[in-house]
C-alpha cells in the first residue's frame, strides 16, 4: 500500500509540472482527487487494513493529499498569473506608433461645379432656390407651353411616374424649367432667381448620356428686361466661369417658352478658337440654352407680358468639368469609382 502511495505520488507531481493550461490541470484534479480520483480510491480502500497499518498508511495518504492539494493550489495561480501575463502581452499597444493617415474626404466634381455657378449668379443679385424632382405634366410641360401631343414633347424622353391609367400627370422631371413657372407663380417681379438640381430622361445610357444628371435654370423677368440683359449676364457667366479672354457666341435655337429662343456657344478654351478634337473642329463649344420668356408663359402665372419681360436659361452642369478636365465618359460622374473622384 505504502509502495502504491508512492508511485502515485511520482506519477502526479511530475504530471502536474507538465500542465501548461488550466484545463489540463482540472483534468488532473479529477483525476487524482476527484470523488473517483486515484487518491481517494486510495483513501477509501484504507477500512479494510488493519488499525496498526491504517495508522501509518493513513498518515502518508493524507500527506500525500496535502501535498497535491497544495501542488494544485500553486499550479493554479501560476496559471491565471500567466494567462494575465499572455493577454496583456497581446493586447499591448505601443502609443508611439504613428496613427492611422485619416483620409479626408472631398466635394464631388458636380458640387464644386454646381456651387461655382450658383456662387457667380448669386454675386449677380440671383437668389438660388430648388425644387421638387418629382414634378406634374402641368409645371414640366403644359405650362411652358408644351401641350399633349405636341412635338417638342420628342425633345425629352420621359420617366413617367403615374401609370397610364392615371393619366401619367406625373412625371421625373426632364429639366429645371418647370421651375420657372412655380417661382413665378409664387412672386411678383422683380424675379431673379437660379435652380439647381436632377434631372431626368428615359434614356440608355453612353459615354455622353446619362438617366439623370444636373442642370442649372436661370430666371429673370423685371419691366424692361431685354436680350441685351439675358447677352450681358451670360457672357459675365461665361468669363467668370471660363476664363477673362473667353468669347461667347448666341445662335437660334428653339425651346416652346422662350421667343426667341438661343443655343450659347464659347470659344474653345483649349484650341482658343482654331479647332480641336473637344470642339469638334468647330472652335465652339455649346453651353447652354436660353431666350426671352415667352408672353404666352408669362400670361399663365399672371404677369403682364406688356408690363414685364424677362429671360430664361438652363445648362447641363456635369458638361463644364467634362470639358475643363477633358473627361470623356460622362457616366464616370456617377458610378462611384474612388480612382475617378479622387482626381477632383
Ligand atoms: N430646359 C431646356 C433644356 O433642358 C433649356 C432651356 C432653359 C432653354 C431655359 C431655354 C430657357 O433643354
Amino acid at each position: 500500500m505504502l509502495k502504491e502511495l508512492e508511485e502515485l505520488k511520482t506519477k502526479a507531481v511530475s504530471e502536474l509540472d507538465g500542465i501548461d493550461n488550466l484545463g489540463d490541470l482540472e483534468k488532473w484534479r479529477v483525476r487524482y482527487l476527484g470523488r473517483k480520483g486515484s487518491l481517494t480510491t486510495v483513501l477509501r480502500g484504507l477500512g479494510t487494513l488493519s488499525v496498526e497499518e491504517r495508522r501509518t498508511v493513513g498518515a502518508v495518504a493524507n500527506e500525500l493529499k496535502a501535498t497535491l492539494e497544495s501542488g494544485l493550489q500553486q499550479k493554479q495561480e501560476a496559471l491565471k498569473t500567466q494567462n494575465l501575463v499572455d493577454t496583456i502581452e497581446q493586447t499591448r499597444i505601443d502609443v508611439t506608433l504613428p496613427g492611422y493617415p485619416v483620409s479626408i474626404g472631398r466635394l464631388h466634381p458636380t458640387t464644386r461645379t454646381l456651387r461655382e455657378v450658383c456662387s457667380v449668379f448669386s454675386s449677380m443679385g440671383f437668389q438660388v432656390v430648388e425644387g421638387p424632382e418629382v414634378e406634374w405634366d402641368y409645371y414640366n410641360f403644359e405650362a411652358l407651353n408644351i401641350p399633349q401631343d405636341h412635338p417638342a414633347r420628342d425633345m425629352w424622353a420621359t420617366f413617367w411616374v403615374d401609370t397610364e391609367g392615371a393619366g401619367r400627370s406625373r412625371l421625373l422631371r426632364t429639366h429645371t424649367s418647370p421651375m420657372q413657372i412655380r417661382l413665378m407663380e409664387k412672386t411678383r417681379p422683380p424675379v431673379r432667381a437660379v435652380v439647381p438640381g436632377k434631372v431626368y430622361r428615359y434614356e440608355a445610357t453612353d459615354a455622353t448620356h446619362e438617366f439623370m444628371f444636373y442642370q442649372v435654370e436661370g430666371l429673370a423677368v423685371d419691366k424692361g428686361i431685354t436680350m441685351g440683359d439675358l447677352k450681358g449676364t451670360l457672357f459675365e457667366f461665361a468669363r467668370r466661369l471660363f476664363g477673362a479672354e473667353r468669347k461667347a457666341r448666341f445662335r437660334c435655337d428653339y425651346f416652346p417658352f422662350v421667343e426667341p429662343g438661343v443655343e450659347m456657344a464659347i470659344d474653345c478654351f483649349v484650341c482658343q478658337g482654331a479647332g480641336c478634337r473637344l470642339c469638334s473642329n468647330t472652335g465652339w463649344i455649346e453651353i447652354l440654352g436660353a431666350g426671352m420668356v415667352h408672353p404666352d408663359v408669362l400670361r399663365r402665372v399672371d404677369y403682364d407680358p406688356d408690363v414685364y419681360t424677362g429671360f430664361a436659361f438652363g445648362m447641363g452642369v456635369e458638361r463644364i468639368p467634362l470639358l475643363k478636365y477633358g473627361i470623356d465618359d460622362i457616366r464616370l460622374f456617377y458610378s462611384n469609382d474612388l480612382r475617378f473622384l479622387k482626381q477632383f
